[in-house]
């Protein structure tokens, strides 16, 4: 039964193509670990309204099923909290037409940074859109 995530949003969807295939032919850890970096922080930002992010921590990634080549996958992100100068977010990767989790991820942890690479406060504490 596929889960449900009611506050996640997925904006991206990601094809399952060749090269993305690992020796076992279904889809590389490290090509899916890549796209969400991409995808939370360009999260990260729309939430902040700010580009000056790094990732600060990622917790414990649970690779539920796998993907296999010409599968469509989509990539949720859901705030969990803001703090001072950080935000978390947690992750989902799932097959777009089954639902099935292929990946959960469940903090994922960005500080936004002066100009010296210092943790600077980012003064939002509610949801952007
Ligand atoms: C991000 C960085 C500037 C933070 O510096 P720091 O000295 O740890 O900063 P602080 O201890 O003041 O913590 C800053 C914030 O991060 C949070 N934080 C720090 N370590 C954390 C951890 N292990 N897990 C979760 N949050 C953490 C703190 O709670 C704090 O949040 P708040 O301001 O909302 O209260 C520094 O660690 C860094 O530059 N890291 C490398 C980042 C990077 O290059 N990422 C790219 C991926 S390789």
């Amino acid at each position: 039964m596929p889960e449900s995530f009611p506050g996640m949003r997925f904006f991206t969807r990601k094809l399952v193509k060749p090269e993305d295939l690992n020796a076992s032919r279904s889809l590389f850890g490290g090509t899916l670990l890549s796209w969400i970096d991409e995808e939370a922080a360009i999260y990260v930002m729309c939430q902040l309204g700010k580009q000056n992010i790094v990732t600060k921590f990622m917790s414990e990634i649970d690779f539920v099923s796998t993907a296999r080549e010409g599968d469509i996958v989509e990539i949720g992100m859901e705030t969990v909290s803001f703090g001072t100068s950080s935000i978390t977010i947690r992750c989902l990767v799932r097959n777009k037409f089954t639902k099935e989790t292929i990946i959960k991820i469940d903090r994922i942890v960005f500080v936004h940074i002066d100009d010296n690479g210092r943790p600077n406060p980012h003064g939002i504490t509610e949801p952007a859109n």
